[in-house]
């Protein structure tokens, strides 16, 4: 049984786990505002808004693609459709979408209005930037794209006259805010105190017969019926692994932490302030606050971004089976296409670092067919240290470039001891040339490939070392 509270009402429904929760809202609960456009988190029609008790005083809400979110998820939460924003006249959003001419047809605006009420109860700021990126998960087929950025902009005009930036994210004021603005209805006010006579959903159970499931952007599509069919371990349940945290000069990643998450971690920006910017070419919102790092390592995915980051930092996963726990390097993990060093009843608890110091640098490229919600053709990862003009130690990863994300360890081998200047990097250019295996497919010939790696390679030192390494390097 799963009891959350939809919109305004609490229920409870008797549903396999694994029922997407967009077909839960559409064929059980009868609301048809949120639609099925691709079922694989690519459009955002399906958009729900997902609350939860964040300790004594947060209610923190995220947009989630209901498509691929399994309905056991729900446990203990508030889901927000578009039924649940509507009141007797329109929203704030609503009437101004309607004014700018932002909503056209009634397949995705609903998506939309969901995003970016979504984006108004998490945000710290009345940022243009982040407010577009709230509504990149969301497609619009006759492209009204101008109208609806001039809608919203419209109303963080609105909002900054307000009382807003005083307000927390998640907090009773934020709620009150958006009630008296008229953006969110007033049984929203309610909302945290009916979670919390709600029963938690317990600590989940690990037995072999259950399927591990993290976020579900992969596993959703991948295994749809498995899925379905199966007990879920739910990982968002192990709230211990939640956390981001420094301990003698490491960073833990639990498992159970989003894409989003790590972005925004005060932690990550201090050990990699370009993150911010550079983790929103990764899916978009509504993707990256489901996905976590954990369920990228162990999708396996040649072109996983996070894996082939923390491939660069020679992260060191952790694994548990309830009884046993062993720690293994990432760039020992995969044996082959989609085939890696773990047991099916194991848990990926934690993705550890060691904190970089003054003299190591970060840098993390990515190339895709388009900017933002796409997979790689290929990227790469550099973590790399350098004391008086000389690499200490560094790691290089590739993705794109063979069955497996790959630790170039040979022309770490070689660049180790080296001095950083233009021959040096030409020869390990050539010998990351020699430790790749592209092919051809969808994403570019095997041609095309090396030659975006060996670009990116380039990158890394031209952006570590700008006066050294020029760019005329490229067409040598
Ligand atoms: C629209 C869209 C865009 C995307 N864009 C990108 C992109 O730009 N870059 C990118 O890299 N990926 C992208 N992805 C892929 C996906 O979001 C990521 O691979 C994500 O990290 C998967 O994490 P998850 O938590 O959703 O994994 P899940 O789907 O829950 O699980 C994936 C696999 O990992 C296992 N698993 C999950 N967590 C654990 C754990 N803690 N311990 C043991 N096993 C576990 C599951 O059993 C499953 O086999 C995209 C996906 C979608 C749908
Ligand atoms: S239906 Fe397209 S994102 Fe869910
Ligand atoms: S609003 Fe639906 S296609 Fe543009």
């Amino acid at each position: 049984m799963t009891s959350f509270i939809i919109n305004d009402k609490e229920i409870s429904l008797n549903l396999r786990d694994g029922k997407a929760t967009l077909k839960t809202i559409r064929e059980n609960l009868h609301l048809q505002g949120s639609k099925e456009g691709c079922g694989e988190g690519d459009c955002g029609a399906c958009m729900v808004l997902l609350g939860e008790n964040i300790g004594e005083s947060t209610l923190r809400y995220k947009a989630i693609n209901s498509c691929l979110l399994p309905t056991g998820e729900l446990s203990g939460k508030h889901v927000v459709t578009i039924e649940g924003l509507n009141q007797k006249r329109l929203s704030l959003i609503q009437e101004t979408f309607a004014t700018e001419f932002a909503a056209q047809c009634g397949f995705c605006t609903p998506g939309f209005i969901i995003a970016f009420t979504g984006f108004l109860m998490t945000t710290t700021d009345l940022d243009k930037e982040e407010a577009i990126q709230s509504v990149s998960g969301n497609i619009c087929r006759c492209t009204g794209y101008v109208s609806i950025k001039r809608a919203l902009f419209a109303i963080l005009k609105k909002l900054n006259s307000s009382d807003f930036k005083k307000t927390k994210p998640g907090s009773a004021a934020r709620v009150k805010l958006l009630i008296d603005e008229n953006i969110l209805p007033s049984y929203f006010k309610e909302i945290h105190k009916k979670i919390k006579g709600m029963q938690p959903a317990g600590i989940p159970i690990l037995s072999s017969h259950k399927i591990i499931a993290g976020g579900g952007t992969d596993i959703a599509i991948q295994k749809r019926d498995i899925l379905e069919n199966q007990d879920i371990y739910f990982i968002s349940e192990r709230k211990d692994l939640r956390e981001i945290f420094l301990n003698e000069g490491k960073c833990y990643i639990g498992g159970a932490v989003t894409f989003e998450e790590l972005r925004t971690s005060k932690i990550m920006e201090k050990i990699y302030p370009q993150g911010k910017n550079v983790f929103q070419l990764i899916a978009s919102l509504p993707i990256r606050n489901r996905a976590t790092v954990a369920g990228n390592i162990i999708n396996a995915s040649p072109i996983g971004d996070m894996t082939v980051f923390f491939l660069a930092m020679d992260a060191i996963l952790s694994f548990s089976d309830g009884i046993n726990k062993r720690e293994i390097p990432l760039r020992e993990f995969y044996k082959g296409y989609k085939t890696m060093d773990k047991k099916d009843n194991e848990i990926l608890e934690w993705i550890i670092i060691n904190v970089p110091d003054k003299n190591t640098f970060l840098h993390f490229e990515k190339v895709s067919k388009r900017k933002y919600l796409d997979i790689a053709s290929v990227n790469t990862g550099i973590c790399i240290t350098v004391k008086k003009h000389i690499i200490e130690k560094v790691g290089i990863s590739a993705g794109g470039v063979g069955p497996t994300p790959l630790y170039l360890s040979k022309t770490c081998e070689y660049l180790t001891g080296k001095k950083i200047e233009e021959s040096i990097i030409k020869d390990a250019l050539k010998i990351a040339n020699e430790e790749i295996s592209p092919i051809s497919d969808v994403r570019g010939t095997e041609k095309y490939k090396r030659l975006l790696l060996r670009n990116l390679l380039l990158s890394h030192f031209i952006e570590l070392s700008p006066k050294t390494i020029n760019q005329n390097i490229l067409s040598l």
